[in-house]
């Protein structure tokens, strides 16, 4: 199984309020880098194949008092994450670095060349979460009166993305880069095209400014749920992230998305699948629901809600509390997380009724397996039966949520032979994928190839 400790690189992340642990806020002690390469050293310790840096490029639920509730947790502070990789990138060996890019903050040609440029100074260890955005606000800081419908995002989604693998796969000859002393050529230019490519959004004459770095495109990840999600995904990640969900709902979820995957030409293992999910670990089940309790706590109930809202793409606080949470899948609105909410539909009681008040009264913890080490090696045992090929660990405490897991759950993953003990070499993509560097020719993105 693959490790991805995911947090953003902001200083409050999304678990509401856990900013309060003393430990928590980096610039409290020594150097905010230091902070943050302490973490990357810490994930490869415990071998963990990434660490994934989250993002938004928008805040705020549906109304003022979202967005205000939002400030005041502290979610909203978010620094670029790209800005981070090439210095824990040097601090690490082996870590791959997955960052999140939204195909509205970017014109294609800027970001692949940033990509490119990552990949190269981290010698081939950089993955993309690629992301459409799920909130409104997200959509106004770029220029749009409201975020497009999600068939829309994706029909964009796929452009741009066709766009960067013109200019990463088909731009370069591998041997491009001669540096002939004796003739001057630095770069032969009868290895170097242009791309001239052409979508209804985008016009790119080309050259790509970069050279071909290790894996040329990075790692392709993405975390769609919608229909449209699932057939982007299915066409082009090479990870997908999924929420947590009930163990039906996972093992459906990757059954379609594979089959998706093997209908557009590619093959069942080109596409692996990864939980987002959180940990609460202890000594023994009892520690482990005390912390638990400590973290519910310290959380901050309106901004949880917010963000809930905001995720779900429901304004939670205009529903009658009384609503039925199955009623919650007509009112969808083009933004929010069609996985998320699923999965949050599904984790309720069914017993019981669940109302929008009994969603609204759950705490932070609610996606968490909470427990001893073993207790947690047990669960994630069952993920792998079920077939999931990587867990996004959530960080709520940084960095004692990632310490407990590396210190106290890795070593019984490892006894199980369920986590590596040491890394294979490689690029990520050959580290997660184990076909090679590049994208394989059944890939789209090696459609853009020459010759
Ligand atoms: C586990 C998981 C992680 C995600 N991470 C991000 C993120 O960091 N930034 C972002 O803008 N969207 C993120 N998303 C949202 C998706 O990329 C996608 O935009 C959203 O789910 C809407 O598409 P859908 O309706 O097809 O699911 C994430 C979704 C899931 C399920």
């Amino acid at each position: 199984m693959t490790f991805h400790a995911f947090t953003n690189f902001g200083w409050a992340d999304a678990d509401h309020g856990l900013w309060r642990f003393p430990e928590i806020v980096p610039p409290r002690t020594g150097s905010e880098l230091d902070f943050w390469i302490e973490l990357a050293r810490t994930a490869e310790r415990g071998r963990f194949d990434s660490l994934f840096l989250a993002d938004a490029v928008g805040m705020g639920g549906f109304t003022d008092d979202d967005l205000r509730a939002e400030i005041h947790d502290g979610r909203m502070l978010l620094w670029d994450p790209a800005t981070l990789i090439p210095v824990l990138a040097h601090e690490t060996e082996h870590l791959g670095f997955v960052f999140t890019n939204s195909i509205l903050q970017d014109h294609p040609f800027t970001f692949a060349r940033r990509a490119s440029t990552l990949d190269h100074l981290s010698d081939g260890r950089v993955g993309w979460n690629i992301v459409t955005s799920y909130s409104p606000n997200a959509a106004r800081n770029f220029g749009l009166d409201e975020l497009p419908p999600r068939e829309e995002r994706y029909r964009w989604a796929q452009e741009y993305v066709d766009a960067a693998y013109a200019l990463w796969e088909g731009s370069w000859e591998e041997a491009a880069l001669v540096r002939d002393v004796a003739t001057g050529a630095f770069i032969d230019p009868d290895r170097v095209h242009t791309v001239d490519y052409s979508s209804p959004r985008y016009r790119i004459q080309g050259p790509h400014l970069t050279a071909p770095t290790r894996q040329r495109t990075p790692l392709l990840l993405q975390a769609g749920g919608s229909p449209a999600g699932r057939d982007f995904a299915a066409r082009n990640a090479e990870v997908q992230f999924l929420a947590s969900g009930t163990d039906e709902k996972i093992a459906a979820d990757i059954a379609a998305v594979r089959d998706l995957a093997v209908r557009s030409g590619r093959r069942p293992d080109d596409i692996r699948f990864v939980i987002s999910t959180g940990f609460v670990v202890g000594s023994t089940d009892e520690e482990a629901r005390r912390k638990a309790d400590e973290l519910e706590a310290k959380a901050d109930r309106e901004g949880a809600v917010a963000y809930m809202s905001q995720e779900i793409g429901i304004d939670l606080h205009a529903l009658d509390p009384d609503t039925p949470v199955e009623e919650l899948r007509g009112m969808v609105s083009t933004g929010g997380m069609s996985g998320v909410l699923e999965a949050m539909i599904e984790r309720m009681p069914k017993s019981a009724n669940p109302t929008v008040r009994d969603l609204m009264s759950n705490g932070i913890t609610r996606d968490a397996t909470v427990g001893s080490p073993e207790r947690l090696a047990d669960q994630i045992e069952r993920w792998l039966e079920l077939g999931v090929d990587g867990l996004a660990v959530g960080i709520a405490i940084r960095p004692g949520s990632l310490t407990d897991f590396v210190d106290h759950v890795i070593p019984i993953l490892q006894e199980r032979g369920i986590a590596q003990r040491e890394y294979a070499p490689g690029s990520f993509r050959q580290k997660m994928m184990g076909y090679g560097d590049r994208l394989p020719d059944r890939h789209p993105g090696a459609r853009y190839r020459r010759g």
